[in-house]
């Protein structure tokens, strides 16, 4: 495992989701469900990320973290690209995005008008940590979060999870920095995001559900909760890196990069291809899928 990066790259990435199953992991639909309705929030969050750092952007003197905070927009920004393409297969699958994404724009506009601009880049630096630990939990030994996944939306959620990783520390960094900092404000942060994720992806996941009509399916339900929440749960697996954000002095580059973080970006180095990077970290699996 190594510390740190020395830069972060900005990688001009798309993926070729025209046929893309409508339970693409697994076969499992709370499973795909539950990463569809994380990605159907991704393009406006993100842009709420980039906002609330740039609240901020005046006061950053060091001038490295300058130039992470415009690498950081640019990651950002092309990561709602990415998933505003795949929005629009859900929409085209009967889900209500347009709804989901009004329901967000007004969460989101509420918060940047009467919440504090630090708060705001507190909430950002802690959903950056949810999203770096997921990302890390993509990229950890061999749980393979999308074992028998479509391979371009495997592909799409390792390149997002890298890229998170990528820019773990910038928010972090910019509200330590420039905003004055503070443990109550960064730790309260994480939990009221924390409850925000699960109300509003909960809710959505459920209208998901809905559209593929196993709301009347209790088991099969009970049997993906369990994958994400259960004891060996891909959700609970992430629970100790989680909870470190509460240790006074957390650093995100406490943790470092996940070995397979390095190798998708030596892979994606030698070949400028976010697919066979993917097959790169996970051969085994890339295996059975085309062998499948
Ligand atoms: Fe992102
Ligand atoms: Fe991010």
């Amino acid at each position: 495992m190594t510390a740190r990066l020395d830069h972060i790259i900005v990688r001009k990435t798309a993926f070729d989701v025209s046929d893309v199953p409508v339970w693409w992991n697994d076969g499992d639909p709370v499973i795909t469900r539950f990463f569809d309705a994380l990605s159907v929030h991704f393009p406006d969050g993100e842009r709420f990320f980039i906002q609330s750092v740039r609240n901020f952007q005046d006061k950053v003197t060091d001038e490295k973290l300058k130039a992470d905070v415009k690498a950081f927009f640019r990651q950002e920004a092309q990561h709602g690209i990415v998933h505003d393409t795949y929005n629009a297969v859900m929409a085209a699958q009967g889900v209500n995005v347009e709804r989901i994404l009004a329901d967000m724009r007004f969460v989101l506009k509420f918060a940047q008008k009467y919440l504090p601009h630090k708060y705001q880049l507190a909430l950002t630096a802690a959903f950056e940590h949810i999203t770096a630990t997921l990302g890390e939990g993509f990229m950890a030994g061999n749980a393979d979060m999308f074992r028998n996944s479509h391979p371009s939306m495997r592909a799409m959620f390792l390149w997002h999870g890298v890229e998170e990783v990528e820019h773990k520390a910038v928010a972090y960094d910019v509200y330590e920095k420039a905003a004055g900092g503070g443990y109550f404000t960064r730790t309260s942060a994480l939990i009221v995001g924390t409850a925000l994720v699960h109300v509003v992806v909960g809710r959505v996941l459920w209208h998901m559900l809905k559209v593929d009509k196993v709301t009347g399916r209790p088991l099969l339900i009970a049997k993906g909760l369990y994958r994400l929440y259960g004891p060996n749960g891909m959700l609970t697996s992430l629970l100790v890196p989680y909870l470190a954000w509460f240790r006074p002095g957390f650093h995100p580059w406490d943790t470092g990069i996940p070995e397979k973080v390095s190798a998708w970006l030596q892979a994606y180095d030698e070949t400028g291809d976010p697919m066979a990077a993917s097959r790169k970290v996970f051969p085994e699996t890339a295996d059975r899928q085309a062998a499948a």
